[in-house]
């Protein structure tokens, strides 16, 4: 892709950060086969033994579980991450891997804001969301149980805009739903919201890591 320069009528747009949303097909099977690995290797019964989902979720990797729904959502993931690129751009070849883990929340489980160092770029595939994602009436009323926020990445880029400036919102909230599939840059700060139901919400994030090639180097001058 050509270096960002001034258009016909002389603007230039600079610093994108972009987002993907995809709700993949046929995704409700796939679902009942995920929640249903992800249950049995929490409690142990496959896998390595009992493992916590909720604040261990860094360990191993599921998606190299020998399933057909984890190939399934592979195969999702790495074809997303191929439209994002192509949409990024890049012409040239750009190889990566997966690093995947569950994330089981129960009532009052979160995520405190982060990003994920080391990756290129980041998401999370929705298994199962409970359903009443209002505020329960004894809270705050804009509490948002269940969903993600993005945060924006240039540090108080807000802080000077007016009415109508795309740069007023520092942050961008989504509210998940089942066989959605999120992907955004690795460095974008993020928050789980509380999961505010007796349900449980359980989803699969994943990293995407370069495998390095001096390609991908930025070509000076
Ligand atoms: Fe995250």
């Amino acid at each position: 892709m050509p270096a960002p320069s001034f258009d016909s009528d002389g603007f230039v747009r600079l610093w994108p950060t972009t987002l993907l949303r995809r709700s993949l097909p046929s995704h409700d099977l796939a679902n009942a086969e995920l929640l249903r690995l992800v249950t049995e290797m929490e409690a142990g019964k496959t896998g390595e033994g009992k493992q916590d989902f909720t604040t261990d979720y860094r360990s191993g990797n599921i998606l190299t579980v020998d399933n057909p729904a984890i190939g399934w959502l592979r195969d999702c993931i790495n074809k997303t991450i191929i439209d994002y690129l192509k949409q990024a751009g890049l012409t040239y070849p750009v190889n990566w891997g997966l690093q995947g883990w569950a994330n089981v929340n129960r009532r009052g489980d979160y995520h405190d804001p982060h990003n994920h160092p080391h990756a290129y770029l980041s998401g999370t595939y929705y298994v199962a969301v409970p359903p009443g994602r209002e505020a329960p009436p004894e809270n705050r009323p804009d509490l948002r149980p269940g969903a993600i926020t993005f945060y924006d990445p240039r540090g108080f880029a807000n802080m000077t805009a007016i009415r109508g400036d795309r740069q007023i919102e520092a942050e961008f909230t989504h509210r998940p739903q089942a066989g959605d599939l999120l992907l955004w840059p690795a460095f974008l700060m993020h928050f789980v919201h509380p999961n505010l139901s007796d349900e449980k919400r359980v989803s699969i994030s994943f990293n995407a890591t370069l495998k390095w090639s001096d390609d991908y180097l930025p070509r000076q001058g």
